[in-house]
Parts: C-alpha cells; structure tokens; sequence
C-alpha cells in the first residue's frame, strides 16, 4: 500500500536513504516481467553513457555509484541497450554489479545501432536482432536476458522489415533460452495484435509520460492482457527538444503544495495509472536517483489528479 510523504526539497531523497529503504521495498508493490517479479520502480541505463547517449560518462566513478547504489536501494529491474554509448552502458552495469544478484532483471533492446557521429540508425533485419542479442549476452556476461524488447524503428517511404519475421526470430532466441521474455517497443496497438497473435508478450515499452499520453490505447490493451507496460521517457527524456514534465506548471503546483519533487509527481502519476506500469527513469545522479526511487510512497490525491489533467 502507498505511503503519502510530505518535507521539503532536502528531504526528497533522504526520505530513502535514512535506513528506510527496508521499508521502502516492503511497501513498493511489485509487478510480473517474463518469469520474474520486479519492485514497479527500476533503472533505466541511458543517462549513464556521455551526452548524447554517445562514449564515456563524464564521470565514470559516478556512473558506478549510481547503478550500485539503484540495487542497495531495492531496484531489480535494469534497462539497458548494448546501443547506449555504443557497448558504455553494458560495461558499466558489468563492472558495477557482476556477479548479479540472483533477482535482478536485466533487460535490453535491439533494432538499433549507431553511426560514428551518434546518428540512430536501424539495426532491424532478423540477423541483426541475433547478433544484437548475443552481444548484449556477451557484454553482460550473462547466459540469458529476462526481456529483449524489439524496438520497431521504421523509416518512411522505406521497405521495413516485415515484423512477422522479427518476431519468429525472437520467438527462435526465447525458444534458445538466449532470452526469457520478447518484448516489444515503439510499436503501434495493430502491432501488439499482430504479435500476440503468435507468442506470447512480456513486456511494452513506448514512450508515454504526463507530457505525452498518446500511446493511451496501448496502455489499455497491456492492462487487459495483464502486459508490463514500461513507459519510457517518463518524465519527457534528456532529449533538448522534448517538453519535460519537471517544467510543467501543474506539475509543480501539485509538487509544492504536497511537498515533494516534480519528478515525484510525475512519476507517481505513472504509478498511479495501473498495476501493470514498471517505472524505469533514467538519470546519471545519485541526488535524483533517490528522489525518484521515493516516488513508490507517493499517492496523489484526487485534487493533484484534477490539477494534472490540467496538461494536454
Ligand atoms: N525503448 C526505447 O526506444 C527507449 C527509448 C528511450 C529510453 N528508453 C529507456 O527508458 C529509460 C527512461 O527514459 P530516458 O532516460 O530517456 O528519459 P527520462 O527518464 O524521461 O528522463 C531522463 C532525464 O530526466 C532527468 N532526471 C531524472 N531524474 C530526475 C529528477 N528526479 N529530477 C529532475 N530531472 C531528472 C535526467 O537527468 P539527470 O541524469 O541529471 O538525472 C535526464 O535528463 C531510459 O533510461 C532507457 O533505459 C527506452
């Protein structure tokens, strides 16, 4: 059950780490991914790389310190991609947390890859996807993922590959064992039917936040099949061109009045939509890596939720 928390800014990540995060973690309700149960708040790997999700943290100690501290504080649910960085956040998760704890979820992503300017390119035909996997294993220095999400990129006016045939080569990896669980990412609801038409679906992952609800039907169909739905961008990216929902001035309103942050709010938000919604917001501080792994005790209030719906 939700615990409302209240104090001032100082005290947004305090209100973990002064000895509760036991507490934390018995009250942070959990949800099913692929096999595993995972606490609702978890990890997303993309802030750890530089800028631009491009080469080496600017601080590399640092990176370090927040995926170690991420599992001390009750995460066992880690986002990653061998493409962020390329290969920097897969090293970094191994050197901060090899050998695993026997809960954590380790999931990635494949469909993508990087040009040597940063660019993000497809990365989409069924070989691809396989040796995109067998990296990710190789890197992690794991013998299975607990999900790979087929991240769908698809380029107008271009010949996609079909996602029938994708979809038969993750059902090959899952049926390997290279991978517990397919997921699917930035894919439309057609997509979804087309897929759980023939496998079975542990996870999707598409952007969805306060800022950016147009991916609502989805979220409705993973909440009657019983689906993790993931959002990523949960509080509107690192993205310079995207609106953030830290910005918003309902957000912040909601924010002072109950004394906490407004990625707390935001976050809580998500929480609040459904049982099945598995938070993994991305940040490369420790500050706020607490900050958001205190949003399990918020509950909004039927005023914060009529003050938020203010956004469009
Ligand atoms: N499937 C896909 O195609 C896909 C696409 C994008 C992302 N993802 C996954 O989803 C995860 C989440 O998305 P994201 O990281 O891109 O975006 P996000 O979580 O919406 O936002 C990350 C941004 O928010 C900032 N931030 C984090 N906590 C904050 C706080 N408490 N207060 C203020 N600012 C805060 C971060 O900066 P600091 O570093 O300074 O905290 C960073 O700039 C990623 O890490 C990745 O694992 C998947």
């Amino acid at each position: 059950m939700a615990m409302e928390i209240r104090g001032t800014n100082a005290d947004f990540g305090k209100v973990v780490t002064d000895g509760l995060a036991s507490e934390w973690m018995k009250m942070n309700d959990t949800y099913r991914l692929a096999g595993q149960t995972v606490r609702r708040i978890g990890f997303g790997a993309m802030q750890l790389p530089g800028p631009g999700v491009l080469g080496p943290p600017k601080d590399r100690d640092q990176a370090l310190r927040v995926l170690r501290r991420s599992i001390e504080l009750g995460v066992n649910h880690i986002d990653t991609a061998q493409f962020y960085g390329p290969d920097v956040a897969n090293d970094l998760i191994r050197e901060a947390l090899h050998p695993y704890p026997s809960e954590l979820a380790l999931v990635s992503k494949v469909g993508a890859r990087r040009s040597a300017q940063g660019d993000w390119l497809p990365a989409q035909t069924p070989a691809e996807l396989r040796s995109d996997v067998e990296e990710n294993l190789r890197s992690l220095r794991i013998d299975q993922l607990t999900v790979v999400n087929l991240r769908r990129h698809e380029v107008d006016g271009e010949a996609n590959v079909p996602l029938e045939d994708q979809l038969a080569e993750m059902i090959a990896l899952r049926d390997e064992g290279k991978i517990a669980g397919i997921g699917l990412s930035t894919i439309t609801l057609e997509q979804l039917e087309t897929a759980l038409a023939v496998t079975e679906v542990a996870c999707v992952q598409n952007a969805f936040s306060l800022v950016d609800q147009r991916d609502t039907p989805v979220l409705e169909r993973c909440i009657s099949e019983g689906i993790a739905y993931v959002p990523y961008f949960p509080l509107g990216s690192a993205f310079p061109h995207f609106p953030k929902v830290v910005d918003q001035p309902a957000v912040r309103v909601v924010g002072e009045r109950r004394g906490i942050s407004p990625a707390q709010v935001g976050l809580a938000w998500l929480l609040g939509k459904a049982e099945n919604v598995l938070l993994i917001p991305g940040t490369s501080s420790l500050g706020h890596l607490e900050e958001n792994m205190a949003a399990a005790k918020v509950k909004l209030t039927d005023q914060d939720q009529a003050e938020l719906a203010k956004i469009s």
